[in-house]
């Protein structure tokens, strides 16, 4: 059954009472300031129809969900194994920011999905790109069919200020030889996408290229192949909503990719992308309304990869 407005209202209705239940990022000082009743969701068909409702419109910080462009990116740049040889295709199990199996691995992240991985991926970005901040706002841009979308630059000193760990991260995967630029730039340009400011109706908009086979909403070329595709969604499953993709895919079963800013966006291939938005977040720093939220309509709606 295809979501009306009115399901998309009743499930955000639903979840609502969640609010309060889970806890807003406050290690980027920027995002303890948003409101924590804001509730969002978005679809978007392949063939361009948007239902939504809620808080939809608003921009967020959409934080780690930008990790699934960032590869993305790359996989237009590099060829497969000059991906894979620096960062794994395996989950993690550990925190979105740890850095305990990073010393036993040999400064070789488990895949492309927690800070270690993007952090890679952005030092390959950085290598071979002369703009990377621009031309990644050029491909948001261009996706969500949206000129005005932008990086937040309030929250990317935010976290700059508060970068300790991410610094380590890198510096310890430089120590290892998997990182070939300087540390600050990189991390700079990072912050930069996890600052992007879009709302439900950009994200799912942007991902709809995950939905169609590579195919971006309105293109005429994919971005990436089919088999490249394929291979993203297969990590987003598996990798996406870090300790908490197996519990993910357990409720909700569908590819996707959450960030601290409270946003998800997940993946019916061939049909749809949804994204929502709730700023609280459980422990593994996930969206609770928001898995709630994509958990009822996976059921109403009979979706699953499963
Ligand atoms: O680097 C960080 O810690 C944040 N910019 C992104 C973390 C994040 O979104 C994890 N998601 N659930």
């Amino acid at each position: 059954m295809k979501p009306t407005e009115q399901l998309l209202n009743d499930i955000l209705d639903e979840v609502r009472p969640l609010i309060g239940k889970g806890k807003v990022a406050d290690y980027i000082p920027a995002l303890a300031e948003v409101p924590a009743n804001k509730l969002g969701i978005a679809v978007c068909y392949n063939d361009g129809e948007i239902i939504q409702a809620g808080d939809s419109e608003e921009g967020f910080s959409i934080q780690s969900i930008s990790k699934a462009l960032s590869l993305t990116l790359a996989m237009t740049l590099y060829q497969p194994e000059e991906i894979w040889q620096r960062v794994g295709k395996e989950p993690s199990g550990h925190a979105f920011n740890s850095m305990i199996q990073l010393e036993l691995e040999n400064g070789i992240p488990r895949n492309p999905f927690i800070n270690a991985g993007a952090l890679v991926v952005s030092d390959l970005l950085h290598s071979r790109l002369s703009a990377p901040q621009y031309r990644m706002l050029e491909l948001v841009r261009k996706l969500a069919q949206n000129p005005h979308i932008c990086y937040d630059k309030v929250v990317a000193a935010s976290e700059m200020q508060h970068s300790d760990r991410n610094a380590s991260i890198a510096y310890l995967m430089r120590s290892f030889g998997n990182f070939d630029n300087e540390v600050m730039p990189v991390l700079t340009n990072y912050f930069s996408y996890c600052a992007l400011k879009m709302s439900c109706v950009d994200l799912a908009k942007t991902f709809s290229y995950l939905a169609n086979k590579g195919l971006p909403l309105g293109a005429k070329k994919t971005i990436i192949t089919q088999t490249q595709c394929k291979q993203m969604n297969a990590l987003l499953a598996t990798c996406g909503l870090y300790d908490g993709a197996g519990e993910f895919a357990y409720r909700v079963g569908m590819p996707g990719k959450s960030g601290v800013g409270g946003g998800i966006i997940a993946i019916v291939p061939g049909e749809m992308t949804i994204a929502v938005w709730s700023p609280e977040l459980d422990p593994s720093g996930n969206s609770l309304a928001g898995t709630a939220a994509l958990e009822l309509l996976a059921e109403r709606i009979g979706r699953s990869i499963f």
